[in-house]
């Protein structure tokens, strides 16, 4: 049986697995660790292959098929799950040669019963949640945790308490969050500001904080990897490209991918590869500048999902960089915008913070990224969250906000170009006019 504790990434200070903390004393972060005991990959593997025979819900789970590899709840009948995960493998033919590759596949997280990556997360820190005997959940959102927090903690019987920051989350999102049932406090200020209120408010009231700071989300987001690699049989791509905004995922990602590989599951770690907004940039700002400390930024997106410039899981996103020799980028709002629509043409879709991805190839092609790697780009969300995004796009009526860098240094008026528009054509309600429209008469 393997036993589970809760480990500062820096002083290494051990603490009892279910304690409801979220930082070390020294204030770094947390990871969940593992004394995995006798663990043989290749029997988990074929056990792993077996349960996908299975309908009970721990099997069908994305999350909890690969239990054993996230053994950090007590009673696994505390598990809350919708099921999550399950999120298939897409081939692009569009995207592949917009971005100047040749193998390029997306995992659409985007396919999860809220329509994000948020889902894998938040099954595994709402059931240790419900283990705790927690009875209100807490988070700060650019939208998808919180969507996604409302609809587990509805599923587990727990109230949940949303702060999104006022006037800068997709509409699709904000509705979810209503819909679920979740207290929603729109806050005026951005999300940095909200996540340090939420963070203070949890220490203070005792509420269970379910963002990425909690280490059990992130022990479920590194079942992303798990699953993709099981879908490949087991066959590690060379780079793994994902957008960073608080930069949680990117951390488990590198997490799991290390664990996989020391475990004996994988025979190589692919590169995890970060792309950030230019104007919500404070990884790469760091990263250039060759910083000790994290350089924040205001942050400006027209990708609402990563408009962040305090990211706190930094330390934890720069282990994963290292970990896995990775890299990160930061990409404009027109290269995301197009890139966009690039994987709507190919009948894929995602929201803007999704496509992050294909433009950081794009940009990386030919330089850090050669030609014929193998590249899985992650897509973190549905393209039905932000439809105003991409009806604007396709509109032509999408302007960047006036702030971000590359709007200040031209002094325009920040109109998105969009490369890739299909507006739709208003006709009369004639067959003549139909045929016209569609150069038939
Ligand atoms: N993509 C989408 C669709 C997201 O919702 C987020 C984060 C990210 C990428 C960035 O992931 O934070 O792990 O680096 N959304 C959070 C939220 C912050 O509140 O929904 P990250």
């Amino acid at each position: 049986m393997a036993s589970a504790f809760l480990q500062c990434i820096d002083c290494g200070k051990k603490f009892p697995i279910n304690e409801k903390r979220y930082n070390c004393d020294c204030k770094d972060l947390l990871d969940v660790r593992y004394e995995f005991g006798s663990l043989n990959a290749e029997d988990l593997k074929a056990e792993f292959l077996e349960r996908k025979k299975s309908n009970a819900l721990m099997n069908v789970s994305g999350v909890w098929r690969f239990r054993e590899l996230l053994p950090f709840m007590e009673n696994l009948e505390n598990v809350v799950s919708m099921p999550e995960g399950n999120t298939p493998i897409f081939q692009g033919e569009r995207s592949k040669k917009y971005a100047g590759v040749k193998h390029l596949s997306f995992k659409h997280q985007g396919l999860n019963p809220t329509g994000s990556f948020k889902d894998n997360g938040m099954t595994a820190a709402v059931s240790k949640a419900k283990e705790l005997g927690v009875k209100t959940v807490i988070c700060a959102s650019t939208g998808n945790t919180s969507a996604s927090m409302a609809a587990y903690a509805a599923k587990a019987g727990m109230k949940a308490v949303v702060l999104i920051p006022k006037g800068q989350i997709a509409f699709g999102k904000l509705s979810q969050s209503l819909d679920y049932g979740a207290e929603t406090l729109q806050v005026d200020g951005d999300f940095d500001e909200a996540m340090e209120l939420v963070q203070e408010l949890a220490l203070e009231e005792g509420i269970y904080l379910m963002n990425s700071i909690n280490p059990f989300r992130l022990e479920g987001q590194k079942a992303i990897m798990i699953e993709l690699m099981q879908q490949r049989d087991w066959k590690a791509p060379d780079r793994i490209v994902v957008p960073g905004g608080n930069l949680g995922n990117s951390s488990a990602f590198g997490k799991g991918l290390k664990e996989l590989y020391d475990l004996g599951f994988i025979e190589k770690l692919p590169m995890v590869t970060i792309i950030q907004a230019t104007g919500a940039d404070p990884l790469y700002r760091t990263l250039v500048t060759s910083a000790k400390k994290l350089v924040p930024v205001k942050a400006h997106t027209l990708a609402t999902a990563i408009k962040i410039g305090n990211p706190i899981n930094w330390r934890k996103a720069v282990r994963a960089m290292d970990y896995t020799k990775g890299w990160c980028e930061e990409v404009s709002e027109q290269e995301i915008a197009d890139a966009k629509a690039v994987i709507g043409s190919d009948g894929i879709g995602c929201e803007p913070a999704s496509s992050t991805t294909l433009a950081g190839i794009k940009k990386l092609a030919g330089s850090e990224i050669s030609a014929d790697e193998d590249i899985v780009a992650i897509l973190t969300g549905n393209l039905l969250k932000d439809p105003d995004y991409t009806i604007n796009y396709h509109l032509n009526s999408l302007f960047e906000e006036p702030e971000v860098r590359e709007i200040r240094a031209k002094k325009g008026k920040g109109k998105i170009n969009p490369k890739f528009a299909n507006p739709p054509k208003k006709v009369k309600a004639t067959m003549q006019d139909l045929k016209k429209a569609l150069g038939l008469a």
